[in-house]
C-alpha cells in the first residue's frame, strides 16, 4: 500500500480499492471494438456485394471509383498498385476511420481497453509515469477536429445514398438489366420503401447524431466564443449540440453497431442470402 494524499491506494497493475466489477467495461469495450475492426476490414477488402440496385453499403460511400452504378467518376483507376486487391473501400474508409479513432469518447474508452492505461479510473496501471497526450505519438490525436471536417462532408454523401434507397429501380424493366446493377443512371425508377431503406436512413441519421455530438463540432458551432448568449441563434445552437454532446457516448456505440448492420444487410442481399422486404 502506498500513500497518496490523505488516501490509501493499492499499487500494482489492477490493484484498486474498488469493490465493483470494474474490468467488465474495458473487457465489452474490447471485446466490440474487436469485433467492429475485424468486420470493417474484412468487409473493406472485400470489393464487392457491397451495393444491392439502389442501396449502397456505408463502408463504400462515396464510391469514387468502381464497378456499382453508384460510382462517381469511373472503374478502378489506372494507377492502383498492382498486387493490391482493388476495394473504392481502401480510397474512402481511411476518413471515417480515423474520424472514430481520434473521437475523444473512443479514445478514453479504447486507451483503458486496449493498453489498460489505465484499465479504468481509479485501477492501477502497468506503468510508472503518465504522459497523457502531451508528447508523441498521442498528441497526433489532436487532428480529430479536421477528420470531422471530412464527417460533415461525407455525411452529404450518405443522406444522398439514404434518399437513392427511396427509388427502385421499375419491376418492369428489371428484365433487361442484370442482377447487382442498380437504377443509376440509366434506368427508370419508381418512388418506394424497403427494409433496406429504413436500414439505410437510420444508419445515416445515427451517423449524423454521432457527428454533431462530437466535442469538435460543439466547439466550431460556439465554443471557441468568449460570450455565446451576445447572439440567440448561436446561443440555441450551441445548446442543442450540448444537450447532444451529453449524449455522445450512446451515439458513438449506435452508430458503430448502425453502420456495421447496414454493411451486412446490403452484402446479404447482394449475395443472395437474405431478400430484400418491399414495403410498397
Ligand atoms: S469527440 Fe467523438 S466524434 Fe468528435
Amino acid at each position: 500500500m502506498a500513500k497518496s494524499g490523505s488516501v490509501l491506494k493499492p499499487r500494482g497493475f489492477g490493484k484498486t480499492s474498488r469493490r465493483d466489477t470494474w474490468w467488465a467495461q474495458p473487457l465489452v469495450t474490447f471485446l466490440v471494438l474487436s469485433l467492429f475492426i475485424v468486420y470493417a476490414t474484412w468487409a473493406a477488402f472485400q470489393g464487392d456485394n457491397y451495393h444491392y440496385f439502389n442501396y449502397l453499403s456505408p463502408f463504400y460511400s462515396p464510391e469514387l471509383f468502381g464497378s456499382s452504378p453508384h460510382r462517381i467518376f469511373g472503374p478502378k483507376p489506372g494507377w492502383w498498385p498492382t498486387g493490391l486487391p482493388f476495394s473504392p473501400a481502401l480510397l474512402i474508409l481511411p476518413f471515417p476511420a480515423l474520424f472514430r479513432f481520434t473521437c475523444y469518447y473512443y479514445r478514453g474508452a479504447y486507451y483503458k481497453a486496449f493498453w489498460a492505461d489505465p484499465p479504468n479510473c481509479a485501477v492501477s496501471e502497468p506503468r510508472k509515469g503518465y504522459t497523457g497526450e502531451n508528447g508523441l505519438p498521442l498528441i497526433l490525436q489532436n487532428v480529430h477536429r479536421y477528420f470531422m471536417y471530412a464527417a460533415l462532408i461525407f455525411l452529404l454523401f450518405l443522406w444522398h445514398d439514404a434518399f437513392k434507397s427511396f427509388w427502385f429501380p421499375d419491376t418492369s424493366q428489371m428484365a433487361y438489366f442484370p442482377k447487382g446493377l442498380g437504377p443509376f443512371p440509366n434506368v427508370p425508377t419508381k418512388f418506394g420503401m424497403g427494409l433496406g431503406t429504413l436500414v439505410l436512413l437510420t444508419n445515416t441519421t445515427l451517423l449524423t447524431f454521432y457527428t454533431i455530438s462530437c466535442h469538435s463540432f460543439r466547439h466550431l458551432i460556439g465554443g471557441r466564443k468568449d460570450c455565446i448568449s451576445k447572439s440567440k441563434a448561436s446561443f440555441a445552437c450551441y445548446s442543442c449540440v450540448s444537450n447532444l454532446n451529453a449524449r455522445h457516448m450512446n451515439f458513438a456505440w449506435f452508430s458503430l453497431f448502425g453502420v456495421m448492420l447496414a454493411d451486412l444487410y446490403v452484402r446479404l442481399c447482394a449475395m443472395g442470402v437474405i431478400h430484400d422486404i418491399r414495403f410498397f
